[in-house]
């Protein structure tokens, strides 16, 4: 893989108030496809890409995108599942006809370039560098159609909660009206174009004091979906039920975590459809007791608030769950490689 190292490195932010994704670091990996074959990757400064006005992508929107982690504990440098990322990228790229990558030699290529930044990598207090992996369509057409030539790149970014609260619980708002994605849509795929549609009603939502919206299904608005940028999950009387991925729920890799840690612990979770009228049901009655969203830039996540047909119904006492807090201390103690990985999810770097 060709290198070209930058002759100014940045300055480093205060890694003590990064807040999420407002700093990127001093190099990142471009790989161009072109001629009907992906060319070899390559390590370079980061800075800006110069686009041509017809770039296909900003017209049409095929971009794809994928989000991981690098965590740092006493100087060892970890990655969390980072080729199920690759993997899910590549069903993404199928859903928007844009040409599969190479697996390894994407992954190889990552580890080169964490190699590099390690430095960039913030430790401890749920602290991370963000990996954003991403591919668009790079045409100077404006003819309708899949493109022939794309862009992949990774960049790096030092990144601390992703809420401003960081884990103090959430206050999400139910969506009655506008949908994220439908059976047969693009909703199961990690595309550009499904976070520009949420961006209409998560900004009503923001205008009410919420912090994201809770998606419901496009054909009844009765089922839980997702919420914003996370898998949602709800604990009631001991039993954990996160909703099935029907087709138009993004397959959270945090979610596949969460799902098979709770597992191992004994605690059974129901993969199923989820109706919000339950839900609010469920938290009214207090057999409700927690609710959690996961991701990767969200982790673990607990919801404090639902703000549902006018009325905000307060989940356990606005403070996050026993299987939340559990689930979260696991996770990242797994991640950061200081709990046991039981399931080899952990890639350690040096
Ligand atoms: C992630 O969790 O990596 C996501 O993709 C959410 C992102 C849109 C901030």
């Amino acid at each position: 893989m060709k290198t070209t190292l930058t002759k100014i490195k940045k300055e480093k932010p205060d890694f003590g108030a990064l807040g999420f994704c407002k700093y990127f670091s001093d190099h990142m990996l471009v790989m161009d496809y072109k001629n009907g074959a992906w060319q070899e990757p390559e390590i370079m400064p980061y800075g800006a890409f110069e686009l041509n006005p017809a770039t296909s992508s900003l017209h049409y929107g095929q971009g794809i995108f994928e989000g991981l982690k690098a965590y740092k504990n006493n100087g060892k440098v970890t990655l969390f599942r980072p080729r199920d990322n690759f993997v899910r990228m590549n069903k993404s790229a199928n859903r928007l006809c844009i040409p599969e990558i190479d697996v390894d030699l994407v992954l190889n290529s990552l580890i080169e370039l964490i190699k590099l930044e390690e430095d960039w990598i913030p430790e401890g207090g749920g602290r991370s560098l963000y990996i954003r992996p991403f591919i668009f369509a790079t045409d100077n057409v404006l003819g309708v159609a899949s493109a022939s030539n794309y862009r992949f790149a990774i960049i790096l970014s030092p990144v601390g909660s992703y809420y401003a609260g960081g884990l103090k619980p959430t206050r999400i708002l139910v969506e009655e009206h506008f949908v994220r994605a439908s059976i047969g849509g693009t909703g199961e795929a990690k595309c550009i174009g499904n976070y520009a549609a949420s961006l209409f009603a998560g900004n009503l939502a923001k205008a009410k004091g919420y912090d994201q919206v809770m998606w419901l299904d496009s054909s009844e608005h009765l089922f839980v979906e997702e919420v914003g940028s996370m898998n949602m999950f709800f604990v009631e009387k001991g039993k954990v039920k996160t909703p099935s991925l029907v087709g138009s729920i993004l397959p959270g890799i945090t979610r596949d975590s969460a799902i098979k840690l709770l597992t191992a612990k004994g605690i059974k979770v129901e993969e199923t459809r989820i109706s919000i009228k339950k839900v609010a049901k469920g938290i009214n009655s207090g057999a409700l007791t927690e609710a959690f969203g996961t991701g990767t830039a969200a982790v673990i996540s607990p919801v404090g608030t639902l703000g549902y047909q006018g009325k905000d119904l307060v989940i356990g006492n606005n403070e996050m769950g026993e299987i939340s807090s559990w689930l979260y201390d696991e996770l990242t103690g797994i991640q950061c490689g200081i709990k046991e990985d039981k399931f080899g999810w952990v890639m350690h770097l040096n």
